[in-house]
Order: C-alpha cells, then structure tokens, then sequence
C-alpha cells in the first residue's frame, strides 16, 4: 500500500533536513528518499524545490537524469542484468533480449501485475562469472537458459 500524503510530505521533510546542510545537497536528499520510499515521490518535488531554491523542473530533471532514482515504487522483486564490459563480451545483450521478452517489459520498466522490475547494472563485481544478474540482492552468475527458467520462476510465485 501507498503511504499517504501527509505521510510522505512529514517522511521527506526529515529526510531533507537531514541533508540540507551538506554542500551540493540535492543528490544525497534524492538517495535519502529513495532509501526512505523506494523510489522518489513525485510528491516531494516541490519540497525539495523550495527547500534547495531551485524550480520544480530542475529537480525533476535530476530525478530523470539518472537511472538509479525510480519515480515509481519497484516490483515485489527487483532483477539486475549486467550490461558492462565483461558481461557484454560473453552474451549479456542476448540474455537481457531474451528476458526482455519473456517478461513483456524494457529497462527500467516493472511489469503490469508488479512482479518484477528489470533495471541495467554496470558491473556486479562478479565478472569472472559473466554474464551476471542480481535478483532481489543476491548475485547470480554464467546466466544461461537455466538461470534464467529458475530467476523466472523465482518472479512468477
Ligand atoms: S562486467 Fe558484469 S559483473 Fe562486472
């Protein structure tokens, strides 16, 4: 369930005062609040706003900007695909084509029913073990047809 508004405006407030004194405050409040939510809510835009004197539309941009902050709440789970170097060099496109496809979403996108949110990675750390994935926390490495029925499966329950 969602929080409620009032409930998100008191949450984000305390974040934001947490971080308005740092110098160049406005990603760390960004991070603050996703930790907080799980993603940024629009809601906190305009408090942000006010709180940096910028305008709506420059903190939106930053939102937008970068991929890390979600402006929707994620999945019940939450699948990583390695996109980076190593993972690219032994098939990490086809892997994240075929997954793709199986779930009917893109990058950045979370199914209809709330299953699954598919997010890019740029590396795991685990490239001795590549192509890899990270499914709700826990890395999976050498993704092949097998890992990937059993990552599926995992998301359809
Ligand atoms: S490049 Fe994929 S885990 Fe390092």
């Amino acid at each position: 369930m969602q929080p409620a508004r009032t409930d998100i405006a008191a949450r984000a407030a305390a974040v934001i005062s947490d971080y308005r004194g740092l110098e160049g405050p406005l990603l760390p409040i960004l991070h603050g609040l996703q930790e907080e939510f799980g993603y940024v809510p629009q809601e906190t835009y305009q408090l942000i706003a006010e709180e940096l004197n910028l305008s709506r539309a420059e903190v939106y941009g930053v939102v937008s900007f970068y991929h890390d902050f979600r402006k929707a709440p994620a999945g019940r789970h939450v699948l990583k695909l390695c996109q980076a170097e190593a993972c690219q060099s032994m098939g990490s496109d086809q892997v994240a084509a075929k997954i793709r496809r199986l779930l009917g979403i893109d990058f950045h996108e979370t199914a209809a029913d709330g299953s699954v949110t598919l997010e890019p990675v740029y590396c795991l750390g685990l490239c001795a073990c590549s192509p890899s994935a990270m499914l709700d926390g826990e890395l999976i490495g050498r993704v092949g047809d097998d890992e990937i029925d059993s990552m599926l499966e995992v998301i359809r329950t």
